[in-house]
């Protein structure tokens, strides 16, 4: 009789389906796959033009969504959403151009901060909100919890928090019986947490515990370089044996132009596409940053364009910045990994084993994997830290970049950028919040 029940079930929801249903991604052992058994490969392009949701003007959707199909893309990331909104018109001009959502969970006052780490109530509802939100949207291919929550080795007691995010998020998930949405987490590339920072969020005996995923933002491949001058070969040996899906969050160094993109070649050619899962561009809109494919138009006087924000015309008809924009078209066009079927590859994903928790080390990574994770409305305990807690040493607040990152300039970016300073960082979030407002 339950079963019954549950097949009607099962019938009612798929009836709800709209117009444009994509096949869903899920992550199957260390890849993703399309509900049709195919492989999945993320060409993406990070998407926040301004610091409100980008999701909500089907119109702007759709003149973009048409131009990145033009690109080849297949994903956009979105930093800042509003879950109050209506995502329907947006979501479906994604989805009739084949295009796949990663969404971050939290926002500008519901972000970690590693100077004083804690995980409440608040946060999860919040990231709870956003996954009711987007769950029923066939091209949601997953979420964060988080986007560089940690920047500093003696940040690492953050980690634990990031993972008591994830592990809360996938338990509601499970609750509210939403399919096995991917939920990970973006890091910094910073060197000093590598690989320990990847296999804590993955490790652990209780996969309900662990990442469905993890991705880098990397800015190493600058111009002419190669697989190991760039240090990719290095993150390619440092996830060597995780056994989840990991991926390039953010790429494309803004110097030297034009933007070649030539690690394309590297991440969809053989280097690459038998490990990790493909890579999102940073980023869409040209702004200060300099890192745009397209623009909407000449820069304009903010003084009398208040819409533009910062001279940066936000909407409109975008417009491929040239030659950075067919550079990376051309590059995509060449690059069709047909991965494996999920048939040939899914006994040898049960059989994989999750990766050992790291340990700690003298003036290094300073998580003690033996302790358990903080619980809902934790913050953590500066003095435990110090005498053996749960964290390392008390974090500070002075945010260093690593050195990939310090390439990138300051800059009020929409998308949580990196930005040089903590003050400038402090400015952002404090303007962001006034727009979220
Ligand atoms: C599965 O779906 C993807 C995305 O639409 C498509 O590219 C792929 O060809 C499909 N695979 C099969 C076997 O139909
Ligand atoms: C992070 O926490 C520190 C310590 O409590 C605080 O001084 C700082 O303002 C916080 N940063 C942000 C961006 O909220
Ligand atoms: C979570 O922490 C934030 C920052 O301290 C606070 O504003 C908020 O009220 C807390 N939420 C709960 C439910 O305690
Ligand atoms: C991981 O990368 C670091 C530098 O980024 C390197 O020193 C280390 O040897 C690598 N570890 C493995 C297991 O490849
Ligand atoms: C939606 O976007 C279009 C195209 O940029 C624009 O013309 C229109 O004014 C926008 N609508 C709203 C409500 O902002
Ligand atoms: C990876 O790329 C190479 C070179 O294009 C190709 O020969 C190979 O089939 C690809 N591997 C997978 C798993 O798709
Ligand atoms: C944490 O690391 C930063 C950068 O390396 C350093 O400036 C700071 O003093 C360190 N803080 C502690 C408490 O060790």
């Amino acid at each position: 009789m339950f079963k019954e029940i549950l097949s009607l079930a099962i019938l009612a929801a798929t009836q709800i389906a709209t117009a444009a249903d994509l096949p869903t991604i899920s992550a199957v052992g260390s890849k993703f796959f399309y509900s049709n058994g195919t492989q999945y490969y993320i060409k993406g392009v990070a998407y926040q033009l301004t610091y409100q949701d980008p999701l909500v003007n089907e119109t702007q959707c759709t003149l973009d969504a048409s131009l990145m199909a033009e690109l080849g893309a297949n994903t956009i990331r979105v930093y800042h959403v509003d879950p109050e909104q209506d995502h329907d018109g947006c979501m479906s001009a994604f989805a009739n151009v084949g295009i796949y959502l990663f969404v971050d969970l939290d926002t500008f006052d519901t972000q970690f901060n590693q100077s004083l780490p804690y995980w409440n109530q608040t946060q999860l509802s919040a990231f709870e909100a956003v996954l009711d939100t987007f769950h029923d949207y066939s091209n949601l291919a997953g979420v964060f919890v988080a986007n560089e929550a940690l920047t500093l080795l003696n940040g690492s007691d953050t980690a634990p928090f990031v993972k008591a995010a994830i592990r809360d998020v996938k338990a509601y998930r499970q609750s509210k019986g939403y399919r096995d949405i991917p939920i990970g987490y973006s890091a910094a590339d910073i060197p000093s947490l590598r690989p320990m920072l990847q296999d804590y969020l993955a490790c652990g005996s209780d996969p309900a515990d662990a990442a469905d995923f993890y991705s880098l933002n990397v800015y190493e491949w600058c111009g002419d370089s190669s697989f190991d001058g760039s240090g990719y070969s290095e993150l390619v040996a440092n996830s060597s044996g995780l056994q989840i899906p990991i991926f390039i969050s953010e790429t494309g160094c803004r110097l030297p132009k034009p933007r070649l993109f030539d690690d394309q070649d590297a991440i969809f050619g053989s280097d690459m596409n038998g490990t990790w899962s493909g890579a999102i561009i940073y980023e869409w809109i040209e702004e200060t940053n300099d890192y745009g494919l397209i623009s909407y138009g000449p820069t304009v006087d903010p003084q009398s364009n208040t819409a533009a924000l910062d001279g940066f015309i936000r909407s409109g008809t975008p417009s491929p910045v040239s030659p950075d924009f067919t550079n990376l078209k051309n590059h995509w066009a060449t690059l069709n990994p047909t991965g494996v079927a999920l048939s040939v590859y899914s006994a040898q994903a049960s059989s994989l084993k999750p990766i050992a928790c790291p340990a700690t080390t003298p003036n290094g990574w300073m998580v003690n994997p033996t302790i358990a994770l903080p619980s809902l409305g934790e913050t953590l305990d500066l003095a435990a830290t110090s005498t053996g807690g749960i964290g390392g040493p008390p974090p500070t607040a002075s945010a260093k970049k690593g050195a990939a990152v310090a390439m990138k300039p300051a800059s009020m970016m929409m998308g949580g950028k990196e930005v040089a300073t903590m003050g400038i960082s402090l400015i952002c979030v404090m303007l962001g919040f006034l727009f979220w407002l």
